[in-house]
């Protein structure tokens, strides 16, 4: 028996977390198709843009890419685009330079954060080394670049500025916040910056390069950080409570390497003397496991720290995120892009992945 293709809309909607209920009625489907055909020419695209005559370099580049992933920026950028042109040759390009900087900035994370897999796979540094990571990470955001450098001067800015504040959020996160910082503020600064930055740019880079309405560029910068704050915040979570088969992560990666994440600045902020042992027990597994202990050792305390408040905390705090990101969309006219988007941003909360 022959499979009947899925209707426009199903694949889409599943890919960003909400039942299609979305893209009802023709007009609605329509975005959807033209969507799902975009983003078949981004993987195509993409598949191209991989390629390194260096054999090497050539494996370590197509390595994550064909390992999986949501492509959840090309996404964007292809559905706030349908408030342009949709699919024209910019976007389609931009959406690839987009999802590149993000592949480049995995290898170099997995590297910082010590993680031993990615995308259900051994993380690359883990496969050809630190070094190959690095200089593999550093060949995509060339080749985001020169994507980027086809479409001018807003293009080469938008890559360039996104990228120092992609990488300053990671610098800030790995140096710590300094005397006299707040660290839940500085944290939440830090989420802006290495990940919301990057999405706001899927965002209003879709509306930029399809020439659609001005106007509509800044709500969509906006929308796309506070989302992109909120998806981090869920990052800490599925982080402690995470099915590795759904997730291709080891749960409590960045705890366990004494990254730290929402909940456990939380847990750290609390006065109860449960809180502040839980604290300290954590703190005290991170410096053995630092000195060789086996990571399991944080199994329990990473376990009492998933149902504790500090982590329901974490997901309401996600909540608000989210309902901020809605609230920056009143300037979009009403119709399929707005209503995908907010059923995007209200279904981070269920995300799993
Ligand atoms: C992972 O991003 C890195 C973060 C910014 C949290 P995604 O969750 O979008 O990763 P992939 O692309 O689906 O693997
Ligand atoms: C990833 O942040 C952010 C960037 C790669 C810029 P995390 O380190 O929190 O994400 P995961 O959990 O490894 O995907
Ligand atoms: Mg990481
Ligand atoms: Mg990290």
């Amino acid at each position: 028996m022959t499979s009947s293709p899925a209707t426009p809309g199903t694949r889409l909607a599943s890919r960003l977390g909400f039942s299609d209920r979305v893209f009802v009625g023709p007009a609605a489907r329509r975005v959807a198709k033209q969507i799902e055909d975009g983003l078949e020419l981004v993987e195509s695209g993409l598949a191209d843009d991989l390629k390194v005559a260096d054999s090497v370099a050539d494996a370590a580049s197509r390595y994550l890419y064909e390992a999986g992933g949501k492509r959840i920026r090309p996404v964007l950028t292809l559905l706030t685009a349908q408030l342009g042109e949709g699919n024209i040759p910019a976007v389609i390009d931009v959406a690839k330079a987009l999802e590149l900087t993000h592949l480049g900035s995995l290898y170099h994370d997995d590297v910082m954060d010590g993680a031993d897999k990615r995308r259900g796979v051994p993380a690359a540094h883990a496969v050809w080394g630190n070094s190959v990571a690095i200089l593999t990470g550093d060949i995509l955001f060339s080749r985001a670049s020169q994507i980027m450098s086809r479409y001018g001067d807003r293009a080469i800015r938008l890559q360039a500025d996104t990228f120092e504040r992609l990488v300053l959020g990671q610098m800030h996160e790995t140096v710590g916040a300094q005397p006299g910082d707040d660290p839940i503020e500085f944290y939440i600064q830090v989420l802006a910056d290495k990940t919301g930055s990057l999405i706001a740019a899927a965002t209003q880079g879709g509306a930029i390069f399809s020439n659609a309405s001005p106007e509509l560029e800044e709500p969509l910068r906006v929308y796309g950080e506070k989302v992109g704050v909120a998806f981090q915040l869920l990052d800490d979570v599925i982080d402690l409570s995470a099915d590795p088969g759904e997730t291709g992560k080891v749960p409590g990666t960045d705890l366990r390497a004494g990254v730290p994440t929402m909940p456990s600045l939380l847990l750290k902020a609390g006065t109860d003397t449960a809180d502040v042992e839980l604290a300290q027990r954590i703190d005290e597994g991170v410096a053995r496991i630092a000195e060789g202990a086996d990571a399991g050792i944080l199994d329990g305390p990473l376990a009492a720290l998933r149902d504790h408040s500090a982590t329901a905390r974490t997901l309401e705090l996600a909540r608000t995120w989210t309902a901020d990101a809605i609230a920056a969309l009143e300037p979009l006219p009403k119709g399929t892009v707005r209503e995908a988007l907010t059923r995007f941003a209200e279904s981070l909360a269920d995300r799993s992945s």
